[in-house]
């Protein structure tokens, strides 16, 4: 298995997004820890009639086996599961995305509120210098939130937008979901074939 990443889910739209990312990672053999918050769960019910799961053993096997991952590979963790690996600069992967995220975990994110095994997952990532990227999704910004979404990109958070570009012509939402996936693959360093690249075969 290739390196572990920390796959958190939150309450904006987007569920889509984020059940091709955690496909793609387990594709290309990542071991994913896997946090949802209960506005995450409402709206992957909304959005995509998913229910979970509720107990973080019970997820694991469900996803694995939905994804059809290795035993293992997908880790999902509890709200308050102080003792998981993503709640310590010892032994947190590298790597965590929140997608989508909320302008709520936005906030709790940018005031290090960890009050919750999600926030301090992010919280860890940022003191260790890691890789945090966010992908936030709410229209209109307010001043709060660009204030919020500032003051992280300053701190060396990556702020993706699901903004997806429509200069690949999409023909499907699919087509879409995988523009913004691709771009944040991308940034983790994880090889995808989901896109192709600007000014490689097109026009
Ligand atoms: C169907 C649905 C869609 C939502 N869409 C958004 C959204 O796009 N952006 C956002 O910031 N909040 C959105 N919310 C509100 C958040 O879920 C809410 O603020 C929640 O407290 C966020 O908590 P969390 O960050 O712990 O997930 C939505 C809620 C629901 C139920």
């Amino acid at each position: 298995m290739n390196n572990a990443i920390t796959l958190a889910l939150t309450g904006a739209s987007g569920a889509p997004y984020a059940l091709r990312l955690l496909q793609c990672l387990v594709q290309a053999d990542y071991r994913v820890y896997l946090l949802a918050s209960s506005a995450a769960r409402v709206v992957l019910k909304t959005e995509q009639q998913q229910e979970w799961p509720g107990s973080p053993k019970d997820l694991s096997a469900y996803l694995c086996r939905h994804y059809g991952a290795k035993d293992g590979q997908i880790v999902a963790c509890g709200k308050e599961e102080w003792f998981s690996p993503v709640a310590s600069g010892s032994a947190a992967p590298k790597q965590m995305v929140v997608c989508p995220c909320s302008m709520g975990t936005v906030s709790a994110i940018a005031n290090g509120t960890s009050d919750n095994l999600l926030e301090r997952a992010a919280d860890v990532v940022i003191k260790e210098r890691g890789q945090l990227i966010l992908v936030p999704r709410e229209t209109p910004f307010s001043a709060i939130h660009l204030e919020n979404m500032l003051k992280l990109a300053r701190l060396g958070v990556t702020i993706m937008p699901a903004a997806p570009g429509f200069y690949h012509e999409p023909k499907s939402i699919e087509d879409l979901v995988d523009f913004m996936v691709a771009r944040i693959l991308d940034h983790l360093g994880v090889e995808h074939a989901l896109t192709s690249r600007w000014g490689y075969g097109h026009h």
